[in-house]
């Protein structure tokens, strides 16, 4: 007979092996343990605020989906989970404010309690856009978690409802957030050497 387990009986997390990457960042800004400690604080509030309720996770791709992964299992009441997905910058750091629909959602959401999961609000195009078009789908509520974000570059003014990490303005990668599709595996956020995205173009 297995014994019934408890999420205190599972190992703490690993701390994954150092790769090649590492050497394309000048500094680490969030290592992993911080960053396992803070996805477990949200997952604990996300858990005692929406028990008893509906719960709809909207995660915006593909930059959210490590830090979605994470946030998912660290919450413990019963939830359902969906993906959008916008155009990003492709090979540029600084937005242009444009956005499109890449992937739309797979269900209504009319009725329904949704919070919108981000991994980084930089001008704020981006969720600005998503929660104007959201919202008119009717959901019951719709609240905004984001990962990280960068309060000094802020162009349109959103409510966001949950913050992780407000950090500096400076091009971070990792833990889901690339640079030309790149870093995304590395397990902490680490600031980019400037060589590496000012090389001239071949
Ligand atoms: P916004 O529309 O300017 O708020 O940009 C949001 C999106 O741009 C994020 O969801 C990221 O995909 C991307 N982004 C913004 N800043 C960074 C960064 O420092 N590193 C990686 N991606 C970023
Ligand atoms: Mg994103």
């Amino acid at each position: 007979m297995h014994k019934p387990i408890s999420r205190s009986d599972l190992a703490p997390s690993t701390v994954w092996p150092q790769c090649p990457l590492d050497d394309h960042i000048d500094y680490v800004l969030l290592d992993q343990p911080t960053i396992q400690q803070r996805v477990r604080e949200l997952g604990q509030m996300i858990s005692t605020e929406y028990a008893g309720k509906d719960l709809l996770l909207i995660a915006v791709l593909k930059g959210s989906m490590v830090f979605m992964a994470d946030l998912m299992r660290a919450i413990t009441i019963p939830h359902a989970i969906d993906f959008m997905a916008t155009s990003s910058y492709g090979a540029e750091v600084t937005s242009k404010g444009v956005v499109r629909i890449l992937k739309d959602l797979n269900e209504p959401i009319a009725g329904r309690n949704i919070i919108i999961v981000e991994d980084i609000i930089d001008s704020g195009n981006t969720l600005g856009y998503l929660s104007r078009i959201l919202h008119e789908r009717a959901p019951t509520t719709i609240r905004i978690l984001t990962l990280l974000d960068k309060p000094e570059r802020r162009e349109v003014d959103i409510p966001v409802d949950w913050v992780g990490f407000a950090i500096p303005n400076h091009f971070v990668v990792g833990y889901g957030l690339d640079y030309n599709e790149i870093y995304r595996n590395l397990p902490y956020i680490g600031v980019l050497k400037p060589s590496v995205y000012s090389k001239p173009a071949a």
